[in-house]
C-alpha cells in the first residue's frame, strides 16, 4: 500500500494537473470576458433599473370615430323615412325606396291594383298580386351600408350596394350615387315597366361653364356640394352668393326682391315663371310647370337646377304680360313704341 501511496498522489497529482489544465484552457477564454460581461451587465442593470417595466398593456380598442351626428341626421332626413303607405310599401316600389326589400321579379299588376298603395282617396290598401305588401317591420330603407361601405358598423368610403348581389359598385362621384335612384325611367324603353321621373339635370352655364366663372372658386357641380348627403338639405343661393342688392341688376333688383325668387330669373332651363300657385307664398314668382291633365290644366311649381348669369327682362315683362308689369325689353330698357301703321 505504501508502495502505491506514492503513485496514487502521483496519479492524483497527474489527473489534477490535467484538470487544472483542461479548466485552464477551458477558462482561459472564458474568464476573462466573464468578468467585462458583468461589468456591462452592472452597467446595463443600472440603465434598465429606474424604468418600471411596464405591465403588458392590454391592446385598448382603437375608438369608433363618432358618426352620431351623420346618424342624427339621416335619421330625421326623407332618406331615413322612407316608409309609408302612400309611398309604395311594396317590392316593386322599393327599388329606390328601399333597395334591399326590392324584388327584380316583381311586376306592376293589372288596375286597379297595380302597386300595393295606399292613394290618399283609398280607403284601404290596395294589395296587388305581382309586388308584395312589405309590412314597416320588415322595411329596410335606405340605411348608411346603401351608400358606404361599413366597418364594424362604421361607415367609410362611398360605394353602391347592389341589393340583388350584395356588392359594391364603385362610384366616380357623389352624383354618380345620387342618380342609382334619383333618375328618369319613363319613356326610356327601359324592359322593366317603370314610372318615374326624378332625374336632376344640373345645367345652365352660370354652374358647368368652368371657364367663365369670376372667382378661382369652381362653382357647385356635384349634388353634395349644395346637398348634405345626411340631411339632404340644399345650399341656397345666398348662402354662397352674396349679392350687393342696391346695385343687383342694375339696381333694379330692390324693386323685386320680395317678390322675385333667384332662380325665377337665373333659370336657364326655359322652365315658365310666374307667381307662386300656393296663395301662402305670398305671390313670389318661381319656376313653373303646366300640365294638361283630364281635368284640364294644373300648374305646380318646380325646382330648376339649371343656373345662368345672363337674365332677360322680357321673360316677365313682356308686352300685354297678366300681371300688368310694365313692359321692358331683354335688357330692361322700354321698348321704342312700334310705328303706328300707316293706313
Ligand atoms: C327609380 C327609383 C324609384 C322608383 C322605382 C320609385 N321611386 Fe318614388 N321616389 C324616388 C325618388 C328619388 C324620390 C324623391 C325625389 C323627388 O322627390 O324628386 C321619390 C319620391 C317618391 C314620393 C314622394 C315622397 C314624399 O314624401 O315626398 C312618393 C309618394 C313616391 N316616390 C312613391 C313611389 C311609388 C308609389 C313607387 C312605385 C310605383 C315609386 N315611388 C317608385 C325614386 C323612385
Ligand atoms: C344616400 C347616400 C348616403 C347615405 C344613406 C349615408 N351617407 Fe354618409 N355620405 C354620403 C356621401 C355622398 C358622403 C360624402 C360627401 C362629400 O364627399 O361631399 C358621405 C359622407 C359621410 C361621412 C364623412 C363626413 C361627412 O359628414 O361628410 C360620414 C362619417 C358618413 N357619411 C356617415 C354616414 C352614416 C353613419 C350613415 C348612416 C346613418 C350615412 N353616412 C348614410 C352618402 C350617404
Ligand atoms: C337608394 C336610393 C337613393 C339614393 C342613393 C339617394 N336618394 Fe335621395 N331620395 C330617395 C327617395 C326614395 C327619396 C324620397 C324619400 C321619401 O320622402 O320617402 C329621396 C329624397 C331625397 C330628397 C328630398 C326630396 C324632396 O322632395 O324633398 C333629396 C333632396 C335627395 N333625396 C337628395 C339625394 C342626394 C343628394 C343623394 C346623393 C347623395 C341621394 N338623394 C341619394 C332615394 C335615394
Ligand atoms: C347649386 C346647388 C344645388 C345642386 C348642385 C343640387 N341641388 Fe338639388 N336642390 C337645390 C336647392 C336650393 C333645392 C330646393 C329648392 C326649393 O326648395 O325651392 C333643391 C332641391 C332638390 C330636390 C327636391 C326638389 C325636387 O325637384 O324634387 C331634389 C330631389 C334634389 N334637389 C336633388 C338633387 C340631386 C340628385 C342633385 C345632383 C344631381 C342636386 N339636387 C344638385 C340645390 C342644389
Ligand atoms: C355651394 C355654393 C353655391 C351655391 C349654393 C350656389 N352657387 Fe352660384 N356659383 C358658385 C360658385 C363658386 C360660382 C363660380 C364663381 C363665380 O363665378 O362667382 C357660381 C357662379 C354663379 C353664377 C355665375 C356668375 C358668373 O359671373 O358667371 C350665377 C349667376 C350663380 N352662381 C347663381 C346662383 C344661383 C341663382 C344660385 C341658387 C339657385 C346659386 N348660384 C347657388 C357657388 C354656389
Ligand atoms: C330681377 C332678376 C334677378 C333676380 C331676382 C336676381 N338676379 Fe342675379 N343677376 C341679375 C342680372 C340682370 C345679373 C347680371 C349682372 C347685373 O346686371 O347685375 C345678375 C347677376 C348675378 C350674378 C353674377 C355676379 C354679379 O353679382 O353680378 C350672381 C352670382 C347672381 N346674379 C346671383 C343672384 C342671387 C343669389 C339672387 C337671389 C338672391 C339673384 N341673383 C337674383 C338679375 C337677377
Ligand atoms: C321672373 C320674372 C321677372 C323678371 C325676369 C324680371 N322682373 Fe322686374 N318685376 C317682376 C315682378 C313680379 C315685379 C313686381 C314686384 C312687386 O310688385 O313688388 C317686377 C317689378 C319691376 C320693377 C318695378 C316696376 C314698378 O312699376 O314698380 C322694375 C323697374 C323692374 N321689375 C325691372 C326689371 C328689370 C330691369 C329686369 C331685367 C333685369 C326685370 N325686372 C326682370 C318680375 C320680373
Amino acid at each position: 500500500m505504501k508502495i502505491r501511496k506514492p503513485k496514487l498522489f502521483i496519479l492524483f497529482l497527474a489527473l489534477g494537473l490535467a484538470l487544472v489544465l483542461v479548466g485552464c484552457k477551458a477558462a482561459e477564454p472564458i474568464v476573462q470576458p466573464t468578468a467585462e460581461t458583468i461589468i456591462e451587465y452592472v452597467e446595463v442593470t443600472v440603465v434598465v433599473e429606474p424604468t418600471p417595466v411596464p405591465p403588458t398593456p392590454t391592446p385598448e380598442p382603437t375608438p369608433l370615430p363618432d358618426q352620431s351626428a351623420q346618424l342624427a341626421a339621416w335619421e330625421a332626413s326623407p332618406h331615413g323615412n322612407t316608409w309609408g303607405e302612400g309611398k309604395g310599401p311594396n317590392t316593386w316600389c322599393s327599388r329606390c325606396h328601399s333597395p334591399q326589400n326590392w324584388d327584380p321579379a316583381a311586376v306592376i299588376g293589372p288596375p286597379p291594383a297595380c302597386f300595393s298603395c295606399k292613394f290618399p282617396a283609398d280607403a284601404e290598401m290596395r294589395i296587388a298580386p305581382g309586388n308584395a305588401f312589405i309590412p314597416e317591420e320588415e322595411w329596410i330603407g335606405i340605411p348608411c351600408e346603401t351608400c358606404h361601405i361599413m366597418e364594424n358598423d362604421v361607415a367609410t368610403v362611398n360605394a353602391w350596394l347592389n341589393p340583388i348581389s350584395m356588392e359594391y359598385v364603385a362610384v366616380n362621384t357623389t352624383t354618380e350615387l345620387c342618380e342609382k335612384c334619383h333618375v328618369t325611367t319613363t319613356g326610356t324603353g327601359n324592359p322593366v315597366r317603370s314610372a318615374v321621373d326624378h332625374q336632376i339635370t344640373l345645367g345652365g352655364p352660370a354652374h358647368l361653364n368652368y371657364a367663365g366663372f369670376i372667382d378661382e372658386e369652381i362653382p357647385p357641380q356635384y349634388c353634395t356640394d349644395c346637398h348634405d348627403p345626411h340631411t339632404q338639405q340644399p345650399k341656397g343661393c345666398v348662402d354662397c352668393h352674396e349679392i350687393d342688392a342696391a346695385a343687383h341688376a342694375g339696381g333694379r333688383y330692390v324693386n323685386m326682391a320680395e317678390k322675385v325668387t333667384c332662380m325665377a330669373c337665373h333659370d336657364a332651363s326655359g322652365a315658365e315663371v310666374g307667381p307662386h300657385p300656393d296663395e301662402a307664398m305670398g305671390g313670389v314668382f318661381t319656376t313653373l310647370l303646366t300640365e294638361v291633365g283630364r281635368s284640364g290644366p294644373t300648374t305646380s311649381a318646380i325646382v330648376s337646377h339649371s343656373i345662368q348669369y345672363t337674365v332677360a327682362c322680357d321673360r316677365c315683362h313682356f308686352e300685354a304680360n297678366a300681371w300688368e308689369l310694365p313692359v321692358y325689353d331683354e335688357e330692361g330698357n322700354v321698348p321704342e313704341p312700334t310705328a303706328a301703321p300707316t293706313p
